[in-house]
């Protein structure tokens, strides 16, 4: 399929998406920089263009994940997943898959399950192998597992359909079904509150290490980074991660977004509150180019513009400010802060 605000193949007009060597953070970033986006996004023409102009990676930020793609148990919908696959490959981008196995998106009629616990494991695998085998070579990776230890309760693997029915050893078989159906695809655990939990990220460290002695083939770890201007610490932002990438394993920092209101005591993006964002930006991507170059998987921002950012809803703040662009798809100065630093 074509998508004509994209400028397609047959119009003549240049695909690559690399023409324009401005600096932007897709032309100057040594790695990946991406952003989530919906699919809705795709029909506005300044939206598409930002993209185009600014980011080399995409996460569908609800799209590819199975509430949306296996609500109907008689098909999988590819229809959305499709586009996006479509439109990274027009623009010279990658597309990051999120996320095949979550509790939080999973479909009523899966969490309903009537069947037998080996006919979930044959739904599941099928789901797992048609899904990444479908893209299998056009998709860079996928987010296997997400969000599978809990918060509290002493940092347990999460009490989700699929730990009920297939046991805790769900994760190891779903990297593996991955594995089986794209074996170059790299495969990523990603979890919240890995720099800002010791204990939930020691549990994350104890599940990934019995991954990898046990062979399961797991490439990286995702770290959603949705934090704020003064939580979680530096220091433990880069000991959590120095850990990661001490097992030789890639990091992508997957979901960033950084809120400047956590108290709700702002009623406008002061130049102070973009000043102090700017600094904190830069400080995390200052660390992360030092990192070494074959594990910086890239940096995903949750969102392009402020007003889409899902942190309004889910915060019930129309006062947070937490991305890179503001409603107006002006650059913030905590966008001006990364490019400084790749200059
Ligand atoms: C959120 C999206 O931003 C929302 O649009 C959606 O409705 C719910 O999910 N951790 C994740 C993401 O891994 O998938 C979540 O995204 C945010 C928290």
């Amino acid at each position: 399929m074509c998508i004509s605000l994209l400028g397609c193949k047959d119009s003549g007009s240049d695909t690559s998406g690399t023409e324009n060597l401005e600096p932007s953070l897709r032309n100057s970033s040594p790695y990946p920089f991406g952003a989530a986006i919906q699919i809705k996004h795709l029909n506005d023409v300044n939206y598409v263009n930002l993209l185009r102009e600014e980011f080399n990676s995409i996460t569908g930020e609800y799209q590819m994940k199975m509430s949306p793609m296996y609500n109907n148990p008689s098909a999988i919908n590819f229809n959305d997943s499709d586009t996006f696959v479509e439109f990274a490959e027009q623009t010279g981008g990658r597309v990051h898959g999120h996320a095949l196995l979550w509790h939080s998106s999973t479909p009523a009629w899966i969490e309903n399950f009537s069947g037998s616990d080996a006919e979930f494991e044959t739904l599941i695998e099928n789901y797992i192998k048609d899904v990444v085998g479908r893209y299998k070579g056009r998709i860079a990776s996928w987010d296997v597992v997400n969000e599978a230890i809990e918060d509290g309760n002493g940092n347990a693997l999460r009490n989700s359909v699929f730990y009920q029915k297939l046991g805790p050893d769900y994760i190891a078989k779903a990297f593996r079904w991955a594995r089986e159906a794209d074996p170059d695809v790299k495969l990523f655990y990603n979890d919240y509150n890995m720099a800002a939990n010791g204990d939930k990220f020691n549990a994350m460290l104890a599940l990934v290490d019995d991954l990898i002695a046990n062979d399961v083939p797991i490439d990286g770890v995702g770290f959603q980074m949705h934090i704020s201007t003064d939580w979680p610490s530096q220091a433990n932002i880069e000991a959590s991660s120095s850990q990661v990438v001490a097992r030789g394993l890639l990091l992508h920092y997957s979901e960033l977004d950084v809120k400047v209101n956590s108290d709700k005591s702002a009623t406008s993006f002061t130049p102070e509150l973009a000043e102090t964002q700017k600094q904190r930006i830069k400080t995390i991507v200052d660390f992360y180019n030092s990192i070494p170059e074959e594990l910086q998987f890239g940096i995903t921002m949750w969102g392009v513009k402020d007003d889409d950012s899902w942190l309004r809803s889910f915060l019930d703040n129309e006062n947070e400010w937490p991305l890179l662009f503001d409603e107006n798809f002006n650059a913030k100065p905590a966008y001006d802060g990364i490019l400084e630093l790749f200059e």
